[in-house]
């Protein structure tokens, strides 16, 4: 690696005027002794004790420790070739600390977010083998229990096969909400724009969602007739996602005979917002600043409702933030909850 050093000469120069100030005393001290007045003299042996002097110390740092500065250099930028060597390089001291420290700083900062993001990683692992262990446990024994006999029971066979099947659909369901958030996380998500009806969008979830919610009897409706199309920009499929994921929601955390209401409003001049309210059991507020992080839970034993990923509304947020809009949480334990989010008016 080329490096130019940038040469001091400042100690070489101290050290020798040092040096020829004491022995110009010294020769002095010695002329006087000898009863000599010969400055001419005295002069010619001051500077030349001065260059010599200058040189030879000059010297020896050239040699000894500019060449391991050099090595220092050399070295350091090994490691990170673009940090210090797109520099002119200094021989001075105080830069090359002030280098060195700013090296070293930003080397910590770099450890720190790599150990930061390691500890994500680690975190995510432990949540995914965590969430797929039940239903595959569930899965297992069933299965179990059907080879060790249970098959030729005929009346419980089918239950038995049904609930494994649940736990497969389980599986599937958060395998694949976990492909999405990975999609999403990793900022790989092209957006799809396009200009659609959301009435006629939300509508279609409602449809979509009708027998889960006649099951835990709860209605999903509009908070009035919608008869005019409320136009909207932006990616269809992800906004159908978002709003199916919070409709399920609100099923799954309302009351038996609960009703979910959704409504639509003008905002401000070009935006929109689209409520999704319910009269569920509501979610306390130390847990809603974290509500959206993944595999976030309110309940998190294991006797949950009838669980979901815990990846639902960290889906939800990636996909509205993305579309640079905003989402909005308002709760009370025990009366309901309501998310809302922005969209823009097409
Ligand atoms: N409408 C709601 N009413 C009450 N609690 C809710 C509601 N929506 C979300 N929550 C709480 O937020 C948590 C996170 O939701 P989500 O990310 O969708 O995960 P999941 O539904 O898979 O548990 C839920 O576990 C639940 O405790
Ligand atoms: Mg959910």
């Amino acid at each position: 690696m080329a490096i130019r050093l940038k040469k001091s000469y400042r100690f070489a120069f101290r050290t020798a005027l040092f040096i020829s100030v004491i022995l110009t005393l010294l020769f002095w001290l010695v002329m006087r002794f000898y009863n000599l007045n010969n400055w001419v003299l005295l002069v010619i042996l001051t500077s030349s004790s001065f260059l010599i002097s200058f040189f030879i110390v000059q010297q020896r740092i050239e040699r000894f420790i500019y060449r391991r500065i050099k090595r220092i250099y050399d070295d350091v930028s090994l490691l990170e070739s673009s940090s210090l060597t797109s520099r002119t390089i200094t021989t001075d001291m105080s830069t090359l600390t002030a280098e060195i420290e700013k090296f070293a700083q930003d080397k910590k900062i770099e450890i720190d977010t790599l150990r930061i993001r390691e500890e994500y990683r680690k975190d995510f692992l432990g949540n995914v083998s965590h969430e797929l262990k039940t239903p595959l446990f569930t899965v297992q024994g069933y299965l179990e229990t059907l080879l060790d006999g249970a098959i030729d029971d005929k009346n419980v066979r089918k239950k038995y096969l049904q609930r494994a099947n649940k736990a497969v659909d389980r599986l599937i369901y958060i395998v694949k909400d976990l492909d999405l958030i990975t999609k999403l996380e990793a900022g790989d998500m092209n957006l799809t724009w396009e200009e659609f009806d959301i009435i006629e969008l939300i509508k279609n979830v409602f449809e979509l969602l009708e027998m889960k919610a006649v099951k835990q009897k709860i209605s999903l409706t509009f908070d009035m007739d919608y008869v005019e199309p409320i136009f909207v920009r932006g990616d269809r499929e992800k906004i159908r996602q978002v709003i199916s994921n919070l409709l399920v929601n609100s099923i799954k955390y309302g009351y038996e005979n609960g009703t979910t209401e959704v409504s639509v409003e003008n905002l401000i001049q070009n935006k929109v917002i689209v409520r999704v309210t319910d009269n569920g059991e509501g979610i306390p507020e130390q847990h809603i600043p974290r509500l959206f992080e993944r595999f976030y839970r309110v309940d998190k034993s294991g006797n949950r409702k009838e669980g979901g990923s815990g990846l639902g509304l960290a889906i939800v947020k990636h996909i509205i933030e993305a579309h640079e809009e905003r989402i909005y949480v308002e709760s009370v334990v025990g009366v309901g909850s309501e998310f809302s989010f922005t969209l823009e008016k097409a």
